[in-house]
């Protein structure tokens, strides 16, 4: 069988790094090219340990630029796609939703028809998709989201993932493209951009700044520690049945409001700091347009076909990430410098 050549793009994001380091050093025999065009999402500091490595390689190309993208289908003989670029904060396709159907829909429709072209023989080429939970919509008290869950995203951010889930199966179905898609729930763990909750919250924990909680804080989310869903992939990119869908999660759901409780009582522990001091910093905002209310997983399909299983406890996890975002300074120094004080203060400010 000739080499594998794995195209994995948003390599410099949050998961997508991740991911990158998993594969570059537990299969030294693939060339893993990481495709990136380094949003503000994007940064070539979270792959320092693998940059170096000879089974790796970085292109910093947009999923717009459709002849740059097939320079790299050739450059680097691609065999297998694992795509995760996307733009993936709901807050901003509220402001922007352009921009999440650009870079979500048409570049995943770009990359699609690359891979198509490239590959011509489809056989043996998997087009293996990332995608989120949100795409089912919102849960009530009750229920799970199963494979079988009919898709009803609700904000621009969910609908443009579906968008671009739709059409990864279209080119199955039309093309005999092979495929698969996984459906994961919220990821938290280092190197997370602080726009979302859980770093947004460490780092202004740090800062003694106010912590924003929208609406009562009960919306419920199912959480995900970053390096279990990498390992998930790994085990769908391997041994998962082209043209399937599998759900991920942590069997972990929890109210926002207690999440940062929890963030708060660690940090007064690991700051020295008296018990109540950080939670002091809590503050009800105005809620998120459209926000979902509850979001659950059910990934028995995943547990007892491929035998992925999370590793960790939720409570061990938050305090790892706590520790990794209090001795890297100088990550966070440098991603909140610039644009993020501008981001904040837009969406913050008068909130
Ligand atoms: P992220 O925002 O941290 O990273 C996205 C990466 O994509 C960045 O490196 C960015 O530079 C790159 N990118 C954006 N637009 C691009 C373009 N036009 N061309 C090339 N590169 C581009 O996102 P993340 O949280 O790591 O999420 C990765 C994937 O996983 C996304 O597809 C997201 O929908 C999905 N997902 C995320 C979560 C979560 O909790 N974060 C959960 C389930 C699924
Ligand atoms: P987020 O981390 O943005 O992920 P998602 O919207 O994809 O679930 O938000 C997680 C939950 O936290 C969500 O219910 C919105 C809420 N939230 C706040 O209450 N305050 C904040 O400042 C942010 C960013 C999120």
């Amino acid at each position: 069988m000739s080499k594998k050549s794995i195209l994995i793009t948003g390599g410099a994001g949050f998961i997508g790094s991740h991911v990158v380091k998993l594969f570059v050093q537990k299969y030294p025999e693939y060339h893993i090219v990481n495709l990136d065009c380094l949003t503000y999402a994007g940064n070539l500091e979270n792959l320092r340990e693998v940059e170096d490595s000879k089974n790796y390689s970085f292109e910093k190309v947009d999923l717009l630029d459709t002849v740059a993208l097939a320079t790299v289908f050739e450059k680097h003989t691609v065999t297998d796609v694992i795509h995760l670029a996307a733009e993936s904060h709901v807050d901003r396709s509220i402001s922007d939703p352009l921009a999440f159907v650009q870079t979500n829909v048409i570049g995943t429709v770009n990359l699609l028809n690359i891979s198509k072209q490239y590959w011509k023989d489809l056989e043996g080429h998997l087009f293996y998709h990332v995608s989120t939970d949100e795409v089912y919509g919102s849960l009530g008290e009750d229920g799970f989201f199963t494979e079988q869950t009919p898709y009803d995203p609700q904000s621009p951010y969910s609908a443009s993932k579906a968008s671009s889930d739709h059409f990864v199966r279209a080119y199955a179905n039309t093309y005999g493209m092979q495929t698969v898609i996984s459906n994961c729930s919220n990821n938290y763990g280092p190197n997370q951009f602080p726009e979302k909750l859980i770093p947004l919250c460490i780092h202004n924990i740090k800062n003694n700044k106010p912590l924003p909680i929208y609406g009562k804080g009960e919306n419920i989310r199912d959480w995900l520690f970053v390096v279990d869903h990498a390992k998930a992939i790994d085990t769908v990119f391997h041994t998962g049945k082209s043209g399937e869908t599998y759900n991920i999660g942590g069997f972990n759901e929890w109210k926002n409001i207690d999440i940062v409780r929890l963030l708060c009582d660690q940090m007064d522990e690991k700051l020295g700091q008296e018990k109540g001091t950080s939670q002091r910093l809590i503050t009800f905002v105005k809620d998120r347009a459209g926000h979902d209310m509850r979001y659950a997983i059910d990934a028995s399909k995943i547990q007892k076909e491929l035998g992925w299983e999370p590793s960790l406890q939720f409570e061990e996890g938050i305090s790892k990430t706590i520790d990794w975002y209090l001795s890297n300074e100088d990550w966070l120094g440098n991603v909140t410098s610039g644009n993020y004080q501008k981001y904040y203060s837009d969406h913050y400010q008068d909130r």
